[in-house]
């Protein structure tokens, strides 16, 4: 499973990292997420997918 953060949608929110802190990562200088790592562990998968339900902005896409 991969997850990408679209950059134009993000809108700093912040919900991503909370529900799955080990796989998005939260800019300092804009607030808007990245993923740690494009290729989601599996015991991550769950989170991720719950972190991209809960994006008001749907900018987390997962393949
Ligand atoms: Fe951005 Fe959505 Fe997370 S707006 S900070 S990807 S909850």
């Amino acid at each position: 499973m991969k997850v990408h953060v679209d950059p134009e949608r993000c809108q700093g929110h912040t919900l991503c990292a909370m529900v799955a802190p080990k796989s998005f990562e939260l800019s300092d200088i804009d607030g808007h997420s990245s993923a740690v790592s494009e290729d989601v562990p599996p015991d991550q998968e769950e989170q991720v997918r719950e972190a991209a339900q809960s994006c008001p902005e749907r900018a987390i896409t997962i393949t």
